[in-house]
This record gives structure tokens, C-alpha cells and sequence, in this order.
């Protein structure tokens, strides 16, 4: 077996340069503790960037991934499969909308999307293309979902971008409203934004921006890829704010891990595709599906969900408790938490590493809690006493 650094040269050497890695190379998992190469031990407070839902190498997801990779593994779309559709009923039943559409990843997700808010207005004849998408928000890194980001560090050097995308400031209604008109076909946004630091919206925020969507006869999508499958300690995001986009897109946890990503809409925005519109060889196939299928099943029970709020609630006070003024403040739903600091956090997120607890940043400033969601509490005692050992050390 490669060590560390034997992996990490080769790794520098055929790998292509697109990664700021950390320089650690990891070979197991087991709940929420990962190994390197080294045999070293970390606390993962990571998770896969809010990914392994239920830890690493989860018995359920284990189980129900082997058992169909011994029935089948990958058919296409052109066929029907039983876990795509079970999965499709089960999310449908959950978010209150009509119809899911599958591919691969957050961005795919968006990217499908993006296009069926555009063919809805086509098929009705109307000339809406224009979306609306937020400052400091993450939708992605392909070419339409780069352009829906709303931070120009994504986006240099890839001009030109997409026609067709404006930005509104996050929480300001009145600035929604200013961009609104008549070629407009869709609002989106995440109800908390991850990448840009971990903020949620304003209460109320969503719901004006729903009753705006409904007054102009455009969709609301959205963005759950990081926030949705429980992060926030409810199924769906969206349902903290008593609010039903048409669209919601989802990825990282689906799979616990695996990829998958997931476009759901309403029976009505749904009719803006039909065959032939939009496809995914890969979105979807047999073991995607049948992981996702058994991890929904167990993260939407209502006593999953409740230890995900209370989790949430004891890792948000520990780090309140905290007494460094330097933290600026500490905010987010569930077990999406992000620690804001008046300095720079990539010395402190080293530092936390070297003493074996894996964190990662949400832009420069801020310090990002996504544990998997089964998190034990003794665990987030841990992760917090490194994080305030780091702190009392750390002089950047
Ligand atoms: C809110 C949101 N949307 C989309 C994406 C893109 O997802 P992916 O990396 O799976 O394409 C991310 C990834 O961080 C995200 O946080």
C-alpha cells in the first residue's frame, strides 16, 4: 500500500491542478472518523462537504448498495428501473411537489433546472429566460450554474458567460423586485447559502419571494444541494420556512455519499419538459438509486430528524459558549453551522487538522460545521474542545 506522501506526489504529478487539497490523503471511514494513508485518525466534522449523511460506510447503505451491485448495476434511462421510481414516489410524498428528474451531481441538478424554468415559458409561448440569482450564492461549476453563482471569484476567466442571469442582494426583497421583468422566468435561490459563508435567509424572505413568483407567473426555485435531506434538522429546507418553491433541487446527501442529484418539481413547471428535452445517462441508475432510496427512507423519519435539530441545537451552543474575540458569530440551521471569525480561518482549519479534526472554510472567513447527521454528542464535545484548543493556540 502507497503511503501519504507517496500518494500525494503521484497525485501532484497525473492529477490535473483544479484542487486546493489539504495535504492529507485518506484510505477509510467508519461513522464519523476517517484514517489516512498513515494510519492517523481524524474526527470528520466534513462529512464529504455535508455529503455522508449517515457517517462513512454506513451498514444500511452498505447493504442496500451491494445488494443491488449483485442484481444491477447501470441499464440507462431508457428503461424503467424499481429504486428510481420508489425513490421518485418517496420524494414527491415529501416535498409536496408532482415529479423528479435524476442525474449526477448539485450542478446537474441546477443546470436541469435552469433549462426547464426556460422550456416551461417556451412551451407557453412566452419569450421569459431571464433568472434571477443572488450575490454570494453557489449554484455550481458548470458554465450556466457558474454564471447563476453569484461570485465573480468563480467566474474570471470564463468569459463569455451565459446570457440570461442577474443578481439581486440576498435578504433585500426591493432589490428582487427592481430586476423583475417581462423576459423574468424564475427567482433562484438557497434558503441558506453554504459556499458564501453560511447564511440563512431573513424570516420571511422566502415567502416574499414566493408571493412575487406568484404575482408575476414565474418559478421559484430552490437551491437545497447543501441545505436539503436534513442538514437543517427538516427534510427539506424549505419546510423550516413554511414555504413550497416550484423546483428544488438536490445532491451531496442523497446518496449518503454516492452520487446523485435531483431535480424536483411541480406537477405544472414539470410539464415544461418532454421526451427528448433533457437526459442523464448515468442520473439515476440502479445503485444511486437504491442507496439514495434507503437513505431517505431513514433520514426523513421524524425521529431522525428530531436528533438532527437537537444535535444542531447542542453544537450551536457549544460554540456560542466559546469565548475568543476573534469569533464574530456563530449561525445556521441544524448541523449546517458556520463559525464567522473577524480574521482569516485557513491557518485555524490547518491547525484543527494537524490535531485530527477535519473542518473545512465557507468563504475566507468562515469556518464550517457539517458533521453527518448522525453525529454522536460525545463527538461534538470532541470536535468542539479541538476547535477551542486550536483557538487558544492559534496566533495567526
Ligand atoms: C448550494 C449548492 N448548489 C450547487 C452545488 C454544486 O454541487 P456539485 O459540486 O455536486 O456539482 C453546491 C456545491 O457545493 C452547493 O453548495
Amino acid at each position: 500500500m502507497l503511503s501519504s506522501q507517496d500518494i500525494m506526489d503521484k497525485g501532484q504529478n497525473y492529477v490535473m491542478n483544479t484542487y486546493g487539497r489539504f495535504p492529507i490523503s485518506l484510505v477509510k471511514g467508519q461513522g464519523t472518523f476517517v484514517w489516512d494513508a498513515d494510519d492517523k485518525q481524524y474526527l470528520d466534522f466534513v462529512a464529504g462537504i455535508a455529503t455522508c449523511a449517515l457517517g462513512h460506510s454506513a451498514p444500511e447503505l452498505v447493504e442496500a448498495l451491494t445488494e443491488q451491485a449483485s442484481k444491477l448495476w447501470h441499464v440507462s434511462n431508457l428503461y424503467w428501473i424499481e429504486p428510481q421510481v420508489e425513490l421518485a414516489e418517496k420524494l414527491v410524498e415529501l416535498s409536496g411537489l408532482g415529479k423528479a428528474f435524476f442525474c449526477n451531481s448539485g450542478a446537474e441538478a441546477n443546470e436541469a433546472a435552469i433549462k426547464l424554468a426556460r422550456k416551461y415559458f417556451y412551451r407557453k409561448k412566452q419569450n421569459r429566460y431571464e433568472i434571477i440569482s443572488f450575490k454570494d450564492s453557489f449554484h455550481g461549476r458548470t458554465l450556466a450554474t457558474v454564471t447563476a453563482t453569484g461570485q465573480t471569484k468563480y467566474q474570471e476567466g470564463f468569459a463569455p458567460l451565459m446570457p440570461g442571469f442577474v443578481y439581486a442582494e440576498y435578504n433585500d426583497i426591493s432589490s428582487v423586485e427592481k430586476l423583475i421583468n417581462d423576459q423574468t422566468c424564475a427567482i433562484l435561490v438557497e434558503p441558506i447559502q453554504g459556499e458564501g459563508g453560511v447564511r440563512p435567509s431573513d424570516p420571511g424572505f422566502l415567502q416574499a419571494l414566493s408571493q412575487l413568483c406568484q404575482r408575476e407567473g414565474i418559478l421559484l426555485i430552490f437551491d437545497e444541494v447543501q441545505c436539503g435531506v436534513g442538514r437543517t434538522g427538516s427534510f427539506f429546507a424549505y419546510q423550516g420556512y413554511d414555504v413550497t418553491p416550484d423546483i428544488v433541487t438536490l445532491a451531496k446527501q442523497l446518496g449518503g455519499g454516492f452520487p446523485i442529484g435531483a431535480m424536483l418539481a411541480s406537477n405544472e413547471a414539470a410539464s415544461g419538459f418532454a421526451p427528448g428535452d433533457h437526459a442523464s445517462t448515468f442520473g439515476g441508475n440502479p445503485l444511486a438509486a437504491a442507496t439514495a432510496r434507503r437513505l431517505v427512507k431513514i433520514v426523513s423519519q421524524p425521529a431522525f430528524l428530531k436528533e438532527v435539530r437537537k444535535s444542531g441545537q447542542a453544537l450551536h451552543d457549544k460554540l456560542t459558549a466559546l469565548t475568543d474575540n476573534r469569533i464574530a458569530e456563530v449561525r445556521g440551521r441544524g448541523l449546517l453551522i458556520g463559525v464567522e471569525l473577524t480574521v482569516e480561518v485557513k491557518g485555524l482549519i490547518d491547525l484543527c487538522i494537524q490535531k485530527g479534526l477535519l473542518l473545512v472554510g465557507a468563504g475566507p472567513k468562515v469556518v464550517r460545521f457539517v458533521p453527518p447527521l448522525n453525529v454522536k454528542q460525545i463527538e461534538l464535545s470532541q470536535a468542539v474542545a479541538i476547535f477551542r484548543e486550536a483557538l487558544q493556540e492559534w496566533a495567526p
